[in-house]
Formats: C-alpha cells, structure tokens, sequence
C-alpha cells in the first residue's frame, strides 16, 4: 500500500458526523492528522466534546482533537437541535470524554500543520460550517497553495436545500466562510445534498451495520435510528440521507460516485436565497471551474464501504 493519505477532518458531530470518523478510523489509507471541531449542528462546547465521545467509542484516543470557532465570521450562530438532539449525538447512552481536548485552537492547528507539512499533501475533509477553514485562510493567505484537496459535504443544486427552499445547512450557517473557501483556489471536490439524499439509511443497510456487532457499531447503530427520524419524517422515505461519510468514502473509492467541475458561487446578500450554491451544472455563465460537484453515488457500493470498514474498529 502506498503512504497513507494525510487528511484533517474538520467536523460538527452531529450523527453523520460520527458516521464519517468511525469510516475513516476504519481506513488504514487514511492517516488522520487531527480532528478539529467547529460551531454548527450544535454549540462549539458539544461538537468537541462529540469529537471525543467518537473517538472514545473506537478506542483511539490516539487522534488529536482541537476546538474551533464557536460562531459564523459574520452572523450569530444557527445549530440543529431539531435534528440531532440536545446533545448532537442523540441515540445512544452517551459517558463523559475522558480524553483531552487539545489547548492549540483549531484554526493555528490547521495554519500549523500546512506550514510543516511537504506541500500538497494534507487534504482537508470539512463535514460542518466551513467558519475553521475560512478563518484560517484569512489568517495565513499562503495556506491556500499547500492544501492537496478539500472535500467538502455542503450545498445543493438540483436538490435544493434543507435549512430552507434555497441553502444547505453547513453552507447557510456560515456563507461568509463557503465564499471564502470557494473562491480560495484550493481544488473542492463538494458532495452535495444531490449525492447525500442518495444514500438513505434503509432498514436493511441498518441491519447491516447492527450485525458486525461491535461497540462502534452499536453505537452507531443507535445514532442513526435517532438521526433519521426527522428526515423519514419530512420526506417520507425509508431512512435518512447519510451526509458526510461521502465525504471520507470519496477518498477511499471516487469511482463510487460521479458528478463534474463546475463554477460555483455562494449566495451571501439575499435574505430569500442567503446560503445558495449557485451551480453552473449546465456550464451556461463561462465562470471559472472552482470546484469538482458530484450528483450521482453507488449507493450500495457507498454503505457496503462504511460496514466493512466500520467491522474492522
Ligand atoms: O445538511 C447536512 C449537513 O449539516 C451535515 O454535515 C450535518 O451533519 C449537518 O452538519
Ligand atoms: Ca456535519
């Protein structure tokens, strides 16, 4: 196997959150510098204290995790109790982290590990609000040129949104910091609610899951029957979309999933459309390509991945 790939998750646990670090813990391909947590689904405080609640469930508190921004650059803080819980990580019975938090804040961690790091070898793996990243690169400009790739889960076009008629959370709760990011040059590849509402929690793939028996999956388990009640519900469907594991199975087999580069723009001014991806799918404005979009995902290919690798924890 070639060297391991060095990736930074940036995250707001959040269910699907713990579902992308459990696939990444799983993923010896993956040599996860630091966890940094952000404001989003819920306050700064739980997202770090969930970082590690995840860690702890999968015995590794080997990986580092550091707090971030507790608010958006510009606007007060949105979170999403109404779909994860008081506690973010609603479902199962969840202890106190034992594990330290790292006192370095997020933002000089993420400065810190470009700088040291061979150039164009530390991909950056955001799953909430992109507030960390943004604030970084306004903090230390010549980060932009060292980062291998960011995949990003966040935005929608032909999908829409889900916060509201226009904008997808992670990008509604912070557009100031998505507009930064999007037009940082840094190569994006974006998993979008257009892939993530492809790949639904169905009963069967749960009991896939429940079968390997162990205490991440257990866990697991009980995170995502909590999680995917509010979206059975808004939509009627069996399971709820599985958001930001795409985000770490992009990295483990692209070939899951398909989509093109495109322009994208983010709305930040009008209160109707504020959080917008503006797609050009259709390639119609001549906009310069600032980002890889995906639409379509194996979806079975996509779950047989998380079990596996969430069998080997
Ligand atoms: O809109 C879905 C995204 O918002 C996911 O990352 C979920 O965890 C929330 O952060
Ligand atoms: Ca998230």
């Amino acid at each position: 196997m070639s060297e391991p790939r060095k990736i930074i998750i940036d995250t707001d646990p959040g269910q699907d959150d713990a579902a992308a670090i459990m696939l990444a813990l799983g993923s010896p391909e993956l040599d996860i510098l630091g966890i940094t947590t952000v404001a989003g689904n819920v306050p700064l405080s739980r997202t770090s204290t969930n970082a590690r609640i995840i860690l702890e469930f999968c015995a590794r508190t080997d990986v580092k995790v550091f707090a971030g921004a507790d608010k958006p650059i510009a606007r007060p803080l949105i979170t999403a109790e109404h779909v994860h819980g008081k506690t973010g990580l609603d479902g199962p019975e969840l202890h106190e982290p034992q594990m330290p938090l790292q006192t370095q804040h997020a933002v000089d961690f993420i400065i810190e590990t470009l700088r040291s790091e061979p150039e164009g070898t530390v991909t950056l793996c955001t799953l909430g609000p992109l507030t960390n990243i943004a604030t970084a690169l306004e903090k230390a400009p010549d980060i932009a040129g060292r980062v291998r790739e960011l995949v990003m889960m966040g935005g929608g076009f032909f999908e829409g949104g889900n916060i509201t008629p226009a904008a997808e959370f992670n990008i509604y709760v912070d557009p100031e910091a998505a507009s930064i990011v999007f037009q940082s040059g840094i190569p994006i590849v974006m998993m979008p609610l257009d892939v993530t509402h492809k790949v639904l929690t169905l009963k069967s793939r749960v009991a896939e899951l429940r079968a390997i028996g162990n205490r991440p999956a257990t866990a697991l388990v009980e995170m995502l029957e909590f999680f995917e009640r509010f979206d059975v519900e808004k939509y009627g469907s069996d399971g709820g979309p599985l958001h930001d594991p795409t985000v770490i199975a992009y990295l483990l087999k692209p070939d899951l999933f398909a989509g093109r580069d495109c322009n994208v723009e983010i709305e930040t001014a009008s209160p109707l459309t504020v959080g917008m991806t503006v797609v050009d799918w259709w390639q119609v404005t001549g906009r310069k390509h600032n980002a890889r979009v995906m639409k379509d995902v194996d979806a079975d290919g996509f779950f047989a991945l998380l079990t596996e690798r969430v069998g080997r924890l």
